[in-house]
């Protein structure tokens, strides 16, 4: 039997106008992965981050290798060896990678005045040795793609001696291969006799890396069983309290043959080599590929994000030059970017206005007054339509839920009265349920007659949503498929390591 590491019991918090969680008991051993699961805002990174010290909570006990404790803030928490790897990326993006792992531990050298830049490398380079990652420390995290900048979060949380280890989505932005990498080291820390925390929306990594299952629901707890004695179909009906059509078939609408987009010898560095396609009214082309293929690189170009060395962008027969993402929105493109944060949400501000926002004319009275009763009712609809959890449209985005932020930014563009739309990784992070709710609008979009541009890592969900699949490798398209009985995982992963050149 391995040892109790840690007991929450009866953890109760309430934020203004939201339950978060009720009662909620959690336990952790010694050397086990313990997933927690449960729908976009059920309550999960609210627990751990009581857990951390972020949060304190207004109920309940914390035991700790069989002592009871409070955790008042989060030094609090490193000194009893807890450490959590965020579901949201917490990296200042001008400093280093090894500053933003060591920050606040900096070594200082010369009477302890100046920090000591080589070391901190040095201290970074054998963390990465260690965890088998390959990073660069002095490079600007900034400059860093999202699945780089979660590996620094990752390597952080590891460079503290942790016993107990939280990961918040770990694999949210992660490719198959990355995830492998940050299987083996959690199965190396389990062997350590580290406890990890484990939250993720992707049901097949249960099977494959966690030994116990715990569930919450609407900031309740649920249950806990042992992965092996659990079937999918069982714990996501624990999750939702409800049954989902979890069926694989695509659901492909007609699809006229009417022109919406033509892009024409697409050159951008290295990273976009001669990309040419075609996009119809109506039409959902799923872009397909492995992390760094391409895909962003296009749609960014496409949003008018970053400059292009050469291609023509036509759009419905008309040459259109995207020099910024206002001429794109301009041109009826809209982008759901891969990092939420830089096109996606203004955090600070309230539901209402983020899902307004890309339409914020459509909004104005004459004379310039917002017509907040039109905007009222837009968001009241999203937030029903997409099920987004909060109070109300008043609430601030920052206090939702990982997920259900998520939900806010895809309503912006939904709301938005734009032809094309390229969702980049639209479901990444979003529960089962809302998963099938995203699909389902996505179609619908298709069947109004909006073309769709939709860049997934799940193979699963190109299939069952795209008409066309557009394959990517190293800048280039290596081929396109139509969704038939021949398109497969296999047939697309072919193209997908295809390289030419
Ligand atoms: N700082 C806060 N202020 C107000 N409400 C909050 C705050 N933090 C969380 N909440 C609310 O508490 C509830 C639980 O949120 P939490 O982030 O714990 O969900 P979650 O299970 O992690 O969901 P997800 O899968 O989307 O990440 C949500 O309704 C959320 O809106
Ligand atoms: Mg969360």
């Amino acid at each position: 039997m391995s040892k109790n590491l840690l007991e929450m019991q009866g953890i109760s918090k309430a934020f203004p106008g939201v339950q978060a969680l009720s009662g909620v008991q959690f336990d952790l051993n010694e050397g086990e992965v313990h997933a927690l699961l449960g729908e976009n805002g059920a309550g999960k990174s609210t627990l751990m981050k009581i857990l951390t010290g972020i949060y304190q909570k207004d109920a309940g006990t914390i035991k700790y290798q069989g002592k009871e404790i409070e955790i008042p803030n989060t030094k609090a928490a490193q000194g009893l060896g807890i450490s959590i790897i965020h579901q949201e990326l917490n990296l200042a993006p001008h400093l280093t990678v090894a500053q933003n792992i060591f920050i606040g531990r900096e070594p200082k050298n010369f009477l302890n005045l100046f920090l000591d830049e080589k070391e901190l490398n040095n201290r970074a380079k054998k963390l990465f040795a260690r965890l088998n990652v390959n990073l660069d420390p002095r490079e600007l995290v900034g400059n860093l793609s999202v699945a780089k900048q979660q590996m620094v979060e990752i390597s952080k949380a590891l460079s503290f001696d942790s016993k107990v280890l939280i990961m918040d989505e770990p694999t949210a932005a992660l490719t198959d291969t990355e995830i492998d990498a940050l299987f083996v080291m959690i199965r190396k820390l389990r062997q350590d006799g580290v406890g990890i925390v484990y939250i993720s929306h992707r049901m097949e990594e249960l099977k494959k890396i966690t030994d116990r299952v715990s569930i919450m629901r609407d900031g309740t707890y649920v249950g806990t069983i042992n992965t092996k004695d659990a079937t999918i179909d069982q714990i996501i009906s624990m999750m939702v309290g409800r049954k989902i059509d979890n069926n694989q078939k695509p659901i492909i609408s007609q699809q006229s043959r009417e022109k919406v987009l033509e892009v024409k010898g697409l050159n951008r560095g290295k990273a976009i080599k001669d990309v040419s396609f075609e996009l119809y009214k109506g039409e959902i082309v799923g872009f397909a590929g492995l992390m760094g293929a391409g895909r962003t690189e296009v749609a960014r170009a496409l949003f008018g994000a970053d400059p292009i060395d050469s291609g023509e962008i036509h759009i419905k027969g008309q040459k259109v030059n995207i020099n910024s993402p206002t001429d794109a929105v301009q041109n009826g493109i809209g982008y759901l970017s891969e990092d939420r944060k830089q096109f996606g949400l203004l955090v600070g501000m309230d539901v209402k206005t983020n899902v307004a926002i890309a339409t914020m004319k459509d909004y104005l009275k004459p004379l310039g007054f917002m017509n907040s009763s039109k905007i009222h009712q837009q968001s009241e609809e999203m937030i029903k339509k997409l099920r987004i959890k909060t109070p109300s449209g008043n609430q601030l985005v920052k206090n939702l839920s990982g997920g259900n932020q998520q939900k806010v930014v895809i309503g912006k563009w939904l709301t938005r009265d734009s032809d094309i739309l390229i969702f980049d990784e639209p479901t990444r992070g979003i529960d089962i349920g809302a998963k099938d709710e995203i699909y389902r609008l996505l179609n619908e979009l298709a069947e109004q007659g909006k073309s769709i541009i939709m860049i997934s890592s799940e193979l699963p969900e190109v299939l069952r949503l795209s008409h066309r699949i557009v394959v990517m490798c190293e800048g280039r398209i290596t081929g396109e498929l139509k969704n038939d009985e021949k398109a497969s995982q296999e047939s697309i992963m072919a193209l997908a390591t295809k390289r030419i050149g």
